[in-house]
């Protein structure tokens, strides 16, 4: 049986070249990146080299990167860590999406239950926020507007450039969480609007368990993690110097690869989903998400009359791993909240799949799984 991974934006495969990086590491002695002598040198060595790599791609100053364990970390650390220092600045408004992650969602619950002001912005049915919304949901007092770049459950893309720009203008901060934007979407952090960029390394190929906040210099921010001086103070902990020598490599061949990894991925989601459609017919499977506004590896896809578990269980025994939602909301029976808040119609809720491609996967990849799923609904509508 073929084994297809098609759920690339819950994990990704790592690199090999990724690996190389992290097991020349691992087999030298690298002390603790602290410590004064020739062992914790070379910990911080490591450190610094791949700062300063991931900084010359990210288009930011080395000393505008923190490590984090992931992009959960980066996302608490800016909602929570900005909105506490604005707090001192008198500012208690939060403006965000109802279709963040959870890893920004619950933060800004969790602020509101501290008596922060949260506004959550709806999308439109594909996805798309309001910038007319946005503005009009501006109070005096607004401190902070977190909007993520490209959505991980539909690929919808948010105008942050837009956002950005109306942020700048009334000196709030703006956090971005790039998370499934790295790799596909051009990011130069200091050519854009924004303060705060959350990243993670193993959606680009790269190890689990690691990934950065971008913040802009001067902007303000408390430490979530307290302890020793690491990160300058922002975040203590010993540094995962295999991890991060590992998310500096995969940045560099992502973001070098881009273009080609756009084009590569296009090509796979336009001849999935049009095989799909040429063998269910038009009516038999609808495309949740937005045309034109969206990262190209990801695609959701509603079945009328398959229930998503039941398609997903039947795709998993032909060996093709896919999703409902994030992976935090897969494994339970909970319908996705991205797809709740752009109100899509209970039938494409209920039978909504998510399939991401990325490295490995092949058109030949795509044509077998195309079938199999087609076969699969078929079926299963037919016995209904
Ligand atoms: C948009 C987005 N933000 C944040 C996260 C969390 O990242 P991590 O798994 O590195 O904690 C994810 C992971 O799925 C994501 O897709």
């Amino acid at each position: 049986m073929q084994s297809i991974y098609l759920d690339h934006a819950a994990s990704t495969p790592l690199h090999p070249e990724v690996l190389d990086t992290m097991l020349e590491v691992y087999r030298g002695l690298v002390g603790n990146p602290s410590s004064i002598h020739n062992n914790g040198r070379h910990g911080k060595r490591i450190l610094n080299q791949a700062r300063d790599r991931i900084a010359a791609h990210m288009g930011c100053q080395p000393s505008e990167l923190v490590f984090t364990s992931g992009g959960t970390e980066s996302d608490n650390m800016a909602l929570i860590g900005a909105a506490h220092a604005m707090r001192r600045r008198g500012k208690t408004h939060i403006i965000t999406t109802a279709i963040e992650h959870h890893a920004v969602l619950h933060p800004a619950e969790k602020l509101s239950s501290e008596g922060f002001d949260v506004t959550w912005l709806s999308p439109d049915i594909h996805g798309r926020i309001s910038l007319e919304e946005l503005k009009s949901s501006i109070k005096e007092n607004t401190g902070l507007i977190s909007v993520m770049y490209a959505n991980n459950e539909v690929g919808t893309t948010q105008p942050i450039e837009e956002i950005g720009g109306i942020t700048r203008e009334i000196g709030a901060v703006f956090h971005v969480d790039a998370v499934q934007a790295l790799g596909l979407l051009p990011i130069h952090c200091a050519s854009l609007p924004v303060d705060l960029m959350s990243f993670s390394a193993h959606k680009i190929n790269g190890p689990q368990g690691v990934g950065a906040l971008y913040i802009a210099k001067g902007t303000p921010v408390e430490a979530l993690l307290l302890g020793g001086s690491q990160e300058r103070k922002r975040r203590a902990g010993t540094e995962n110097a295999a991890g991060i020598a590992g998310f500096g490599k995969a940045v560099e061949l992502a973001v070098s690869d881009r273009e080609h990894k756009w084009k590569t991925m296009e090509q796979l989601r336009l001849h999935f989903v049009g095989r799909i459609a040429q063998l269910l017919g038009d009516s038999g499977v609808v495309v949740n998400g937005h045309d034109v506004y969206r990262v190209p590896h990801i695609v959701n896809l509603s079945f009328p009359g398959v229930d998503t578990e039941t398609m997903l269980m039947n795709l998993d025994i032909e060996g093709i791993a896919a999703a409902s939602g994030s992976a935090c909301t897969s494994g339970s029976l909970e319908r996705s909240h991205v797809l709740q808040a752009m109100a899509l119609p209970e039938e494409r809720l209920r039978s909504a799949v998510r399939f991401s491609f990325g490295l490995g996967n092949t058109l030949e990849e795509i044509e077998y799984a195309a079938e199999k799923i087609a076969t699969i609904a078929t079926r299963i509508r037919n016995n209904a």
